[in-house]
């Protein structure tokens, strides 16, 4: 029987370079920097950490490099692989050139790695210029083709707009655009669970027969607070993910934060921001 699997999943650490528009006033490169010092802490050491998107907030190139610098740092004193996912506030030009050093271009960016026989499958949500998400064909047909053989020891699916339903129909205008394509991905393979972002609060449920899990957020977390209302809190969490035996268990770690209210929004306020 293979050994069982422990790897960190972040998301929404909404970046910036230091002292460049704040969100909210929170200085995001703190907390991604303290929840690495966190799982530096831990018993056990992650095998790897990977971050589902929204990775700067503003996306500028600069926001990259910055982001770059930070996580080599922490990853060097961690000492495990660091895998990161585009979202809605990310661009795919100024993140190629930024945070992978290659020239910027609109190149779609998801791929797969494996892990002691777990594949990893991220895949890029975004809609450029837009907060929506969706699968166009061309990443559709790749990511049936990489499923089209099974991993040793199953596959897990990274991206940022969710896919389960969630408690209000404000967050749920924020899910991914076109699941039933996902669903018809994944539908026979050896996916044993997808993780994601976004909502920037825990929501789990079951997608195609696996579990789903959306994270809170490295840098803010979101809670209802009505059907068109949300509010916008200073606390941070993080998912821990075992795979064992075949399954994908989800362990929900909470960072408290001081738990101020840092901006609170009306669905016929605003447009999407998440
Ligand atoms: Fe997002
Ligand atoms: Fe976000």
């Amino acid at each position: 029987m293979r050994q069982p699997i422990m790897f960190a999943h972040l998301t929404d650490t909404h970046i910036n370079v230091p002292d460049k528009n704040p969100l909210f006033e929170i200085d995001a490169t703190k907390k991604l920097r303290d929840m690495f010092a966190e799982l530096g802490k831990l018993s056990q050491k992650p095998a790897f950490v990977v971050i589902s998107g929204d990775l700067t907030q503003d996306g500028d190139v600069d926001d990259y490099r910055h982001l770059r610098e930070v996580l080599d740092e922490e990853k060097a004193k961690l000492g495990v692989p660091v895998y990161v996912a585009l979202g809605n506030h990310d661009s795919r030009p100024f993140f190629r050139e930024g945070y992978l050093r290659e020239q910027p271009s609109e190149e779609s960016y998801y791929y797969s790695f494996m892990e002691d026989g777990l594949r990893i499958v991220v895949l890029n949500t975004q809609v450029p210029g837009t907060h929506g998400g969706r699968l166009d064909e061309e990443q559709l047909a790749w990511l049936r083709d990489v499923l089209a053989a099974p991993a040793p020891n199953g596959t897990i699916i990274v991206h940022h707009h969710p896919v389960v339903p969630t408690m209000t129909p404000l967050m749920d205008s924020h899910l991914l655009d076109n699941p039933q394509d996902l669903a018809a991905a994944i539908e026979g393979s050896d996916v044993i669970g997808l993780l994601s972002g976004h909502i920037h609060c825990n929501n789990i449920g079951l997608f195609q027969g696996v579990i789903s899990a959306a994270a809170t957020g490295v840098a803010f977390g979101i809670e209802p607070t009505g059907n068109d209302s949300m509010k916008f809190v200073d606390n941070s969490g993080y998912n821990l993910v075992l795979v064992k035996n075949g399954q994908m268990i989800v362990h929900p770690m909470a960072m408290a934060g001081d738990q101020s209210i840092v901006f609170e929004w009306k669905m016929d306020a605003a447009h999407a921001h998440a």
